[in-house]
């Protein structure tokens, strides 16, 4: 028997953006001028990274074999950012495997990815390279796949040809009959009425989307970057086989969740063609108590 073979349970935690008000001047250069600008105006309203805590504990609750996070842990890609998030997390990735794709703002800056400041932050939650396969169990793999870019104008994102291509040749020799679990920062597909500006994107969706449709099994698309949580399967086109996970922000706080978006409970069942668990995990918007939404 694998070592993997007990793995069944998922939470996945989607956009945290820790962040720092204070920041020395000389980090205050080309966009995280513009990103810090942004935080003083209006995310610092928006973001209470204290949820997180709360968030945590009751993940840990439920015993999960793994706990996946779809990027945008930071704001700007500050060093001070990446060290207060990880300080939050470090009581609780000792008791739970973790693993991590990084979102568009943890590569907010070109001197964030040339110094890879994501991945040595997290070292032991991120993939060293990408595209990153691993067998979850005896019958899921979990394919990672790196999606964030440093852009100086929009907040798009890029796969890129070389990790298409890789991708590919990744799912051409994996057993056909497992189940496919993807993370990845962007979406590639969004529901029908959720609007998604170029500026936002995913640039190579479509490259994506076909190398997806080449390759269908079982799958689960979980993503971040939208902060609004949802699940759907497209009734029609090319991801009909895939269902799509948006973990939404748990510590975003807005009227419509005003104690955080929660996150998401994954149970993979042993056959990959059988209906996978979905609870949803959301704090009541007056009590503040955990809610337990199970989604079909
Ligand atoms: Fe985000
Ligand atoms: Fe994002």
């Amino acid at each position: 028997m694998s070592p993997y073979d007990l793995l069944m349970r998922l939470v996945l935690i989607g956009d945290i953006h820790g962040y720092r008000l204070s920041v020395p001047p000389r980090e205050l250069l080309g966009k995280r001028l513009i990103g810090q600008a942004n935080l003083w105006l209006m995310r610092r309203m928006q973001f209470n990274t204290t949820l997180l805590d709360r968030v945590m504990t009751r993940a840990l609750e439920l015993l999960p074999d793994l706990a996946v996070w779809t990027g945008d842990l930071t704001s700007t890609a500050l060093q001070s950012e990446f060290d207060d998030i990880l300080e939050r997390i470090e009581p609780f990735a000792r008791r739970l495997p973790m693993l991590a794709v990084p979102g568009n703002h943890d590569r907010y800056t070109f001197a964030s990815m040339r110094q890879h400041r994501f991945e040595s932050s997290l070292n032991g939650m991120a993939p060293r390279t990408f595209p990153h396969l691993r067998e979850l169990s005896a019958h899921w793999y979990l394919l990672a796949l790196d999606s964030a870019v440093p852009n100086m104008v929009s907040s798009r994102g890029r796969i890129g040809h070389d990790q298409l291509e890789h991708t590919s040749a990744l799912l051409d020799q994996a057993k056909g009959d497992k189940g496919l679990v993807v993370l990845c920062h962007y979406p590639v597909a969004v529901p029908k009425g959720q609007p998604m500006t170029w500026a936002h994107r995913l640039a190579d969706f479509r490259q994506l989307t076909g190398v997806l449709a080449q390759h269908v099994r079982p799958t689960l698309f979980l993503h971040g970057h939208i902060h609004q949580p949802w699940s759907f399967h497209p009734d029609r086109g090319p991801l009909m086989h895939v269902t799509h996970i948006n973990a939404g922000s748990p510590t975003m706080v807005k009227p419509s969740h005003p104690h955080g978006q929660g996150f998401w409970q994954i149970d993979l069942p042993d056959d990959p063609a059988a209906t996978v668990g979905l609870v949803h995990h959301v704090p009541d918007d007056h009590t503040g108590e955990w809610v337990a939404q199970h989604v079909q």
